[in-house]
């Protein structure tokens, strides 16, 4: 039992204002107040001494996973050198230039420079003004709408909040704002027309981004901007031959590519970027979670060689660019990042993505076969999702209100296992650290088989 009566929870209902929580259950002590005390490896455990393995890394971010005194000894040492001195007008600090060049020497092919912001949201407001600007220096100053995809998530933000496409997000901000266009979310399971192959789907989906492109004039219209792997929005693999459709529709209309890679850079599926994974040729990439595996925060916009060159054209027929944050490249923040990526390395994180990942996904994909209230099993390197319906063969999902993911992810911490139920759907999500062993592994499909079935039981239908 969480112990809810002492000073700390009394501060935290009457002051702390959370993210994504119930404002008036959490006040009113309706729901748990949950103090996060310590973690190693991939479990973490609250002051009341609750251990959990966390099978989605925080927000699936902690990829080294928790406790490791490396990173924190490098941000130690930062900090007695050197806390902060600021990136503006030509000035760094040692970790935050080493770092930029670990970066570009991982990144996809055609990659130029860095920008570091400090969340993923800012990383993305960074890439629209860069994308505005590069129009504008180019003389095409009509060309600025951005098409994302419903069930995207790109920030909380006025502009990420605006390309995200979760209703959730927008609800009573009056978002999204323009020139913001949603397109077709790449969620095969979810298909309107089922008789579609995958192959089919893709080529539907590519066909309504051009005829959105049409519609609006390719003039207008300067970028698109998707996670390779759908995340927040239900944790989707892209359908077969998805990127490469919607690649060639982007250039066919000089439209650029932003791979919003926040979950995906640095090893979640196996593979340094999701973009050489799927085959994407972006323009702007997205870093954050991964870059210093949470230890600080730390993000980065990755710009390519094209766009870098009409930065410097700008620059040379304007001045500098009136865009900074105070943080940029934060020293400390820098210090955790190049330390995060030397332990990925030399512990071979992105190779055990791969092959736990593999282990983990088949493991799930067996332990839920047959069960009643699982639609769909899916996933890639070391991120997975099962969506649950209320009928299997006619694919009717349930009715939200019943909050069946919910009650899952619930019953599955109860045995000691923390996944995510997604924000839209009854989808259970799993990104555990990077260094899942096997036997963890194993332990997170067991336990999930149990909670599943034990929800199921108490479910009509
Ligand atoms: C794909 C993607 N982009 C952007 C963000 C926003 O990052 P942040 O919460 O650090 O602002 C997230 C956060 O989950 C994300 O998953």
């Amino acid at each position: 039992m969480l112990d809810q009566t002492n000073e700390l929870t009394a501060y935290d209902r009457d002051h702390f204002m959370h993210p994504s929580t119930h404002a008036g259950t959490h006040a009113r002590g309706e729901s748990p107040v949950r103090v996060i005390a310590g973690g190693k490896g991939c479990t973490i455990v609250d002051r009341d001494g609750r251990e959990s393995l966390d099978a989605f890394a925080g927000l699936y971010c902690v990829n080294v996973g928790y406790g490791r005194t490396e990173i924190a000894d490098a941000i130690a040492a930062q900090a007695h050198k050197l806390a902060y001195y600021h990136s503006y007008a030509g000035h760094g600090s040692e970790p935050s230039i080493r770092l930029a060049k670990m970066i570009i020497d991982r990144a996809p092919a055609n990659m130029s420079r860095v920008y570091f912001g400090l969340s993923g949201s800012d990383a993305n407001e960074t890439n629209i003004k860069l994308i505005w600007y590069y129009n504008n220096v180019v003389g095409r100053p009509e060309k600025k709408k951005i098409i994302s995809r419903w069930r995207g998530y790109h920030g909380s933000g006025v502009m990420t909040g605006s390309l995200t496409g979760l209703k959730l997000f927008h609800n009573a901000f009056d978002l999204p704002r323009a020139p913001v266009l949603h397109t077709e979310a790449p969620c095969f399971y979810r298909r309107a027309d089922r008789s579609q192959t995958e192959e089919q789907f893709s080529t539907f989906c590519a066909e309504k981004l051009e005829a959105m492109i049409l519609a609006e004039g390719p003039e207008t219209v300067a970028a698109f901007i998707g996670e390779p792997i759908l995340g927040t929005g239900g944790i989707v693999p892209p359908p077969a031959g998805y990127w490469e459709k919607i690649q060639a529709v982007l250039t066919k209309y000089d439209v650029m590519l932003v791979a919003d890679e926040v979950v995906t850079g640095f090893g979640r599926l196996g593979t340094m970027f999701g973009s050489d994974h799927y085959g994407m040729q972006p323009d702007l990439i997205t870093i954050a979670k991964g870059l210093t595996s949470a230890y600080l925060p730390l993000s980065g916009t990755i710009v390519s060689n094209k766009v870098w060159d009409v930065i410097v054209q700008g620059a040379d027929e304007m001045g500098a660019m009136g865009h900074g944050w105070t943080y940029s490249a934060h020293p400390l923040c820098a210090a955790a990042g190049v330390a995060n990526l030397e332990l990925i390395d030399s512990l071979g994180l992105v190779e055990n993505a791969g092959t736990v990942g593999a282990h983990f996904r088949a493991g799930l994909a067996d332990a839920m076969a047959g069960l009643k209230h699982v639609g769909e099993v899916r996933g890639d390197g070391l991120i997975a999702a099962v969506e649950f319906v209320a009928d299997r063969d006619d694919r009717v999902f349930f009715d939200p209100a019943q909050k069946v993911g919910p009650q899952i992810a619930a019953a599955l911490l109860e045995r000691g296992v923390i996944a995510r139920a997604m924000p839209e759907g009854d989808i259970l999500g799993f990104a555990p650290p990077l260094c899942l062993t096997r036997e963890e592994a194993d332990t997170i499909v067991a336990k999930t088989r149990d909670a599943v079935v034990a929800v199921s039981k108490t479910l009509a239908g």
